[in-house]
């Protein structure tokens, strides 16, 4: 008799809970030295079901905790995406000593014979997010003729001394404001006419970054999740606006009247920035969930379903004159690696011997090399399968292809080649992968574009190798770290 072996694809330094079904991050907030992660569960089932709120804490964002069930259904309904907020000031009256946790989400009650109705509502947190109280007031926001009305981002806007909120309805988003999260009155609505609206909008954010690094010019970017629809192949995706904001009115860019994805992979869904990272710290970090609602209730694991993606720091550059939106992988993860390979100055052919017996499944991939000249990987290899992942400098493009990662079957649209511009190939070109048990992270010319793909590669498919279109050309720098997931101190 034989066995057969089930692959869980279990990723080494993303999140993924132990069991069961996860969709979006919510409620990110950084707290007395932990970043909390919220997603959407079902803690009874790997498909979606019911949704609860998961929790995880980490101290580096590569580790991460799991803790008990923070947010369970009760009679205003299931438990939909949302955020949460350091009261600083006590201004909702919950803390009597010291600052506490808000959670500012949707409650989402079934009518039979009847839309869903999709109200805000509130809990607390006086124990570092470990345990919660649901408002007594709930819900705190309901609007009357809008169904899908949902999945409230708010943060303290500092000018204006107030609460500011954030909500997708339907094909656009309202702003609210709140002097106590409580009471909250409308600012304005934003999206008709501007951006895509193949799908309904959810999961929206909306902060303020530095341009190209600059404290003396400043913007603000919107996030806009779609979801996915049967008539584009694409599925869910997330697209950003950059503008002006006064407190209740976003204004967009010129640029914004042009359709801006944040990456071009299938799989970086609902992702939303952390509230209350210190000052001195400065950064925005984002985490996305790694998956498309086009075929998210099928990937192939078995106990468990879902995973984020990396941490990563986003920002604002100028690239090809326009302000463009950035990603980092936040610097954390340089803890999780082990240096397998370091070369510098050399030619394709030593890169080529040197990656000849390399077996990798969890790794990073740094390369920078001469401009215009295309070049490309195939990675997770072996068993009939192979992950490209390359930059075409015809066409102006990183991409990755997927036609034969792995597992593919569970959706007529997993397999394809996906692509992102870039600005300009003629600088030295670089390359940062992120590759894991069932995912390609991929960063081209310091994160100007990114791709986030989901595989499913057999378990010994562990080989790299690397082509070039011409042969001479001299690579500058090229690092491989095996990443592990990193234990957090105390
Ligand atoms: C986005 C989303 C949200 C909603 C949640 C439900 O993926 O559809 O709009 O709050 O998932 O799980």
């Amino acid at each position: 008799m034989s066995t057969v072996f089930k692959q869980d694809y279990r990723s080494t330094y993303h999140f993924s809970p132990k069991e069961k079904w996860m969709n979006d991050p919510n409620g990110m907030v950084f707290f007395k030295g932990e970043y909390h992660l919220f997603y959407q569960y079902h803690p009874y089932g790997t498909t979606w079901g019911p949704m609860h709120w998961g929790h995880a804490v980490s101290k580096d964002l590569v580790s991460w905790e799991e803790l008990p069930v923070a947010l369970a259904p009760d009679e205003n309904g299931t438990i939909f995406s949302g955020s949460a907020v350091v009261d600083w000031e006590n201004t909702t009256g919950f803390f009597e000593d010291g600052p506490g946790l808000v959670a500012i989400f949707t409650h989402h009650l079934e009518v039979e014979n009847q839309n869903p109705i999709q109200r805000q509502s509130l809990a607390y947190s006086k124990d570092n997010g470990r345990t919660w109280i649901k408002y007594e007031g709930n819900p705190v926001l309901k609007h009357d003729s809008f169904v899908d009305f949902r999945d409230p981002k708010v943060f303290w806007h500092e000018q204006n001394e107030e609460w500011v909120m954030i909500i997708a309805s339907g094909q656009t988003v309202c702003l609210y404001r709140s002097p106590n999260l409580k009471d909250w009155e409308f600012s304005s609505e934003f999206g008709e006419g501007i951006g895509s609206h193949d799908g309904v909008w959810e999961c929206p954010d909306l902060f303020l970054l530095n341009v190209d690094g600059e404290p003396s010019l400043q913007k603000w970017v919107m996030l806009v999740s779609i979801g996915a629809d049967p008539a584009f192949t694409e599925g869910s995706r997330t697209q950003y606006f950059t503008g002006e904001f006064d407190g209740k009115t976003f204004v967009p860019d010129e640029a914004s009247h042009a359709v801006r994805w944040i990456d071009h992979g299938r799989d970086n869904y609902a992702g939303v920035s952390w509230s209350d990272i210190p000052a001195e710290d400065g950064r925005r970090l984002f985490i996305g969930w790694m998956s498309n609602w086009m075929y998210a209730n099928l990937t192939p694991t078995e106990d468990y379903r879902g995973a984020m993606t990396i941490a990563r720091e986003l920002a604002l550059e100028t690239r090809g004159g326009e302000i463009v939106l950035i990603q980092r992988p936040a610097h954390e993860l340089e803890q999780a690696r082990t240096p397998v390979l370091s070369l510098q100055d050399v030619s394709i052919g030593h890169v080529q011997e040197q990656l000849k017996d390399l077996k990798l499944v969890s790794y990073e991939i740094h390369m920078e090399w001469a401009p215009n000249q295309s070049i490309h990987f195939a990675l997770r290899s072996g068993a009939g399968n192979e992950t490209v992942v390359g930059i075409d400098c015809e066409r102006n493009e990183v991409y990755v292809d997927r036609n034969q990662s792995g597992v593919s079957d569970f959706h007529e649209h997993f397999c394809g080649r996906h692509a992102a511009h870039l600005y300009t190939t003629e600088g030295n070109l670089n390359l940062r992968i992120y590759v894991d048990e069932s995912s390609v992270e991929v960063f081209a010319n310091d994160g100007e574009a990114v791709i986030t793909d989901l595989i499913y590669p057999d378990a010994s498919s562990k080989g790299i190798s690397m082509e070039a279109k011409v042969s001479d050309i001299v690579i500058s720098s090229l690092n491989i770290y095996e990443l592990s997931s990193v234990k957090s101190e105390g």
